[in-house]
């Protein structure tokens, strides 16, 4: 059977509209690839029409070669448009969905904070640190020795009234400072003695906007030979002036206290008004020989003072009360 050379010229007519319009609407590389393979392929139908061409007669033959080329050339010509079209679109893609809008806001992340109170000795024992003394702590429940007796603080002080000190039905108590770490790090080590010690202390005071019954010291003990009252006032001062401020003016008051002698209070001018800082003094040689220290040998000082106190002074904190109530408010703005 011959076959018409115009059946196979509307075949080669039909396969590069249906090529054609298949490539236009295609959307991605993988189809178009896909479609190659079906027109254009070794077993494509462009391979199969020309599989027919053995029937035509020989003078015929060129005819439908060059058509058949022109149909494999238009079809190629689209696929190679439309491939660089869908990449050109792929990057696009790429490109936008990774744009970085550097105007868009910022995602907030919440972030802790140290409590103004924690800061506040973590200032503290890095000055004292600097200055070479070693970090000591002590135990909140105390006997009476320690927080009282052994600190030359006799039976009948006022400081051992019972509207001051929380007594535990034990016969112990809530240490109501941190002075009864000197005695437990004397007990323990030999001079020469720095240390620098904070902690919580307790009080049976009542609640009002600068007492609190739950409150926070840190202790400064010194002890060598030859310590003098100059060394105590030379290293306060520099302590208060890397607090508060090079130039800040200092005054010292005599004062008095069981376990030092001679006693001081020291104030600091901050903001136009003479504030007390600390309480401060010579260990007192009872104290001294209570440890077994020879106080002919060895000279000491001390010092101790309230967290709570400095960090309202340096902050401005108008209420003790805001440091213990966690309000974010608050806290956030340290
Ligand atoms: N312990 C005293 C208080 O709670 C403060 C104090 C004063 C401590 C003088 C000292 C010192 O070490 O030498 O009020």
């Amino acid at each position: 059977m011959t076959i018409q050379i115009s059946d196979i010229e509307a075949q080669l007519e039909t396969l590069r509209q249906e090529a054609q319009s298949a490539i236009t609407t295609a959307g991605t590389l993988e189809r178009l690839e896909e479609l190659r393979v079906g027109y254009l392929g070794k077993k494509g139908q462009l391979s199969q029409v020309l599989g027919s061409m053995g029937k035509l007669s020989p003078a015929d033959r060129p005819r439908i070669g060059a058509m058949a080329n022109e149909v494999k050339e238009a079809v190629q010509t689209d696929l190679d448009s439309k491939r660089t079209a869908l990449q050109a679109a792929q990057i696009q893609a790429k490109l936008e969905s990774e744009t970085l809008d550097v105007t868009m806001p910022g995602v907030y992340r919440p972030q802790g904070r140290i409590h103004p109170l924690n800061g506040m000795i973590d200032r503290v024992v890095d000055i004292f640190v600097g200055l070479g003394y070693t970090v000591a702590t002590g135990p909140e429940m105390e006997s009476d020795y320690y927080n009282f007796e052994a600190l030359n603080t006799p039976p009948d002080h006022p400081a051992r009234d019972m509207q001051d000190t929380f007594y535990l039905p034990d016969g112990n108590l809530l240490r109501t400072h941190t002075s009864s770490v000197q005695i437990r790090y004397m007990e323990k080590h030999e001079p020469p003695i720095r240390i620098v010690s904070p902690g919580r202390v307790y009080r049976r005071d009542t609640v009002d906007a600068t007492h609190a019954a739950v409150f926070h010291q840190i202790e400064l003990l010194a002890i060598d030979e030859g310590l003098t009252f100059t060394d105590l006032k030379g290293t306060l001062k520099e302590f208060l002036q890397q607090m508060f401020g090079a130039d800040l003016p200092i005054r010292f008051r005599a004062s008095y206290f069981p376990f030092t002698e001679p006693s001081a209070e020291v104030d600091v001018q901050w903001q136009g008004k003479w504030l007390e800082v600390l309480g401060c003094g010579m260990v007192d040689p009872n104290v001294l020989k209570m440890v077994g220290y020879d106080p002919e040998k060895y000279t000491g000082f001390a010092a101790g003072f309230g967290v709570e106190r400095f960090a309202m002074v340096l902050h401005q904190i108008d209420d003790i009360r805001r440091v213990y109530n966690s309000d974010l408010r608050f806290l956030q703005q340290f």
